[in-house]
C-alpha cells in the first residue's frame, strides 16, 4: 500500500467543502490513516513549496495558506499517489476536468481546495514533514477485501 499527503487548503475550511473533498477520497476506497487541523507559517511553506520560493507569487501563496487553517492528511491505497493526483486536476482549476476535485470545487490558479503529493519520494517526505510516525494509523477498511483483487494488494 503507497501513502500520499494531501492538505485540504484554507479556501476549502473556510467555504465549508472539506467534507466533500473527504467523501470523494473515501468514497473511491482510499483509506484515511492521518489528519489534524493546523495553521501553516511561512518557514514550513518555503519547504513544502521549495521549488517555487523564488516566483514572484510565492508571497501570495504564503499569504493565502496562512488566512486559515488548513486540514492535513494521510491517504493509504495501492498507488494512492497517482489515484489522488488524478482525482485532485491540473492546478489551474480553470482547465481542470470536470470530475476532478479542482475541476469541480475551484475557479483559481492559487486557490485550488487541494494538494495532492507528485511522486511516492515527494510523498514520504511530505509526510515526514508533518507527521509523527505515531500520528498516522493502521486499521483495515471493512470493504477493503473486496476493493481489491488478492494480487492487486
Ligand atoms: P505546483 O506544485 O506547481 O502545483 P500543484 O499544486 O498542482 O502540484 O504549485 C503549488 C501551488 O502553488 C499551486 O497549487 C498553487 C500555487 N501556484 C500559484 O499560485 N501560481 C502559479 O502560477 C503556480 C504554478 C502555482
Amino acid at each position: 500500500m503507497q501513502r500520499t499527503l494531501v492538505i485540504l487548503k484554507p479556501d476549502a475550511v473556510t467555504r465549508g467543502i472539506t467534507w466533500k473533498i473527504i467523501d470523494r477520497l473515501e468514497s473511491k476506497g482510499l483509506k484515511l490513516v492521518a489528519c489534524k487541523m493546523v495553521m501553516l507559517n511561512e518557514e514550513i511553506l518555503r519547504e513544502h513549496y521549495s521549488h517555487l520560493v523564488d516566483k514572484p507569487f510565492f508571497p501570495d501563496i504564503v499569504k493565502f495558506m496562512t488566512s486559515a487553517p488548513v486540514i492535513l492528511q494521510v491517504w493509504e491505497g495501492v498507488d494512492a499517489v497517482d489515484v489522488v493526483r488524478l482525482m485532485t486536476g491540473v492546478t489551474n482549476a480553470r482547465q481542470a476536468q470536470p470530475g476532478t476535485i479542482r475541476g469541480d470545487f475551484a475557479m483559481s490558479v492559487a486557490r485550488n481546495v487541494i494538494h495532492a503529493s507528485e511522486s511516492p519520494e515527494i510523498a514520504e517526505q511530505e509526510i515526514k514533514r508533518f507527521f509523527k510516525e505515531e500520528e498516522i494509523f493502521s486499521y483495515k477498511r471493512l470493504d477493503e477485501d473486496m476493493l481489491y483483487e488478492e494480487d492487486e494488494k
